[in-house]
């Protein structure tokens, strides 16, 4: 019978086969240990010379990193082992030669992994971010699904932009211009008064021209939006969303995080309430940093940075100056040069995770703010008709899948955080 390597504690004391790739190997005498690998885990399958047939210790020999094999034994138990099972080999066959694999146990340089990220995708470290980012997916989907929200996936191509002009992917769309989204925001308004509750998972494009370690052109951000709920109630949705995640991160990817050593200290404090400081107590902290922040504009990554260290959980920056965010926000009615916008930070220097707020409800002021941020009305016809028809007060946010995965995993560097990474230098593979 075929087993997975994940099935082995099942199977102890079974006769059965595993289907997979060979990671490493060494030997001892008449002992040659195989380390293999199937997507699941890794299992040492121990070769005993006077066990097999002679072609079969013979193969062992020819066996190299990445080759793909299939190994029939019995399953044994035995705590040194990785995974803690072991398979007594009676049987190998190969099924495809790996000749010179190129990532081998050595160091690489980063581009040299980048440009094989199609092989790196099977390196241990690597392997458990993707399944932290796998378990991550599904830990925000079932909190959203599991609150009465209803998933709208919003158009890739769009006639307007959202989040500015400036980063914008362009394309001829039949003899006219599309965009490629820079987020879904603008099509959940619509959802939710429609549904009261929707969220979109999709892919969002900016033409970042930056090089930084927190930024994709290509990434994905979850983007809940609901009917009837102010700041605070976004404030509160964000918190409660975040606690449920990190929870079940540090429950359901113990093993990824241990092959990521990750100290987990930092997300075990991921509790509410989460420390909430407006736009202008951030700027009196920075300023007395010296960061060489100004007043009135945005915050740039070192700024975050330093913001974050100094609370021990993700902090929460609100009433931002409308000229530094985007033309949708509403206006705060207490100080109208302030926005009703809540940003979130991650601890740990990992920046900017969540970017939301209330969007502006009313049809006139609306008209006024795309006017002011010289956005084409035409464009955005049917999003004023949302304020026509029954508008009402509504919140929401995205939350940026790969800032939160590069959290949770404590890696420095966003690139690593999404299976193919596309930044300004890099298409391929
Ligand atoms: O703050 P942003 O730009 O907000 C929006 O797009 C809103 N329309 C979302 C909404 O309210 N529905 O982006 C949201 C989040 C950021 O906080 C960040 O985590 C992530 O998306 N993000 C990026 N992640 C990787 N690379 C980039 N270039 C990113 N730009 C934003
Ligand atoms: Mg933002």
């Amino acid at each position: 019978m075929r087993i997975y390597i994940d099935q082995a504690s099942e199977h102890v004391g079974e006769e059965v086969e595993i289907a997979g790739w060979l990671y490493n190997k060494r030997s001892s005498g008449k002992l040659r240990f195989l380390i293999l690998r199937d997507g699941t885990g890794l299992m040492q399958a121990v070769v005993f010379k006077p066990d097999v047939d002679e072609e079969v210790f013979a193969l062992t020999e020819e066996l190299t990193q990445e080759c793909s094999l299939t190994a029939t034994g019995v399953i044994t138990e035995d705590p040194r082992a990785p995974g803690g099972y072991e398979l007594q080999v009676k049987e190998l066959q190969l099924v495809g030669k790996s000749i010179d694999y190129p990532i081998t146990p050595k160091e690489h340089g980063i581009e040299f992994l980048l440009d094989r990220r199609h092989l790196w995708l099977r390196s241990r470290k690597q392997h458990a971010i993707l399944r932290v980012r796998h378990k991550l997916i599904r830990a925000i989907r079932d909190y959203l699904d599991g609150h009465g929200f209803v998933s709208l996936d919003a158009p890739i191509f769009t006639p307007n932009a959202v989040e500015g002009t400036t980063t914008l992917f362009e394309t001829d769309y039949f003899g006219s211009k599309a965009y490629l989204t820079q987020s879904g925001q603008l099509y959940q308004e619509a959802g939710c008064m429609a549904f009261g509750k929707t969220y979109c998972f999709g892919p969002t494009f900016r033409a970042e021209k930056s090089k930084t370690r927190r930024h994709l052109t290509e990434f994905w951000m979850i983007e809940p939006e609901v009917a009837y709920m102010d700041l605070e109630g976004d404030i509160t949705l964000i918190e409660d969303l975040l606690v449920a995640v990190v929870a079940r991160m540090l429950d359901q990817c113990r093993e990824e995080l241990k092959v990521l050593e990750r100290d987990t200290s930092g997300l075990e404090r991921v509790v509410k309430p989460f420390p909430r400081i407006t736009y202008d107590q951030a700027a009196r902290i920075l300023q007395e940093k010296s960061t060489g922040f100004r007043y009135g504009s945005d915050l740039g990554g070192r700024d975050e940075t330093v913001l974050a260290e100094h609370f021990d959980r993700p902090v929460m920056i609100t009433h931002w100056p409308h000229q530094v965010k985007a033309f949708y926000m509403k206006r705060d009615p207490a100080d109208r040069s302030k926005v009703l916008g809540v940003d979130v930070l991650a601890p740990e220097g990992h920046g900017e995770i969540v970017g939301g707020g209330q969007r502006e409800d009313d049809l006139d002021e609306l008209i006024e703010r795309i006017r002011e941020h010289n956005l084409p009305q035409r464009v955005f016809e049917w999003y004023l008709d949302l304020r026509r028809y029954g508008s009402v007060p509504h919140s929401g946010f995205g939350l940026g899948l790969e800032r939160t995965i590069g959290w949770i995993c404590g890696t420095r560097h966003i690139r690593e955080t999404i299976p193919f990474p596309r930044m300004m230098y890099r298409l391929e593979p």
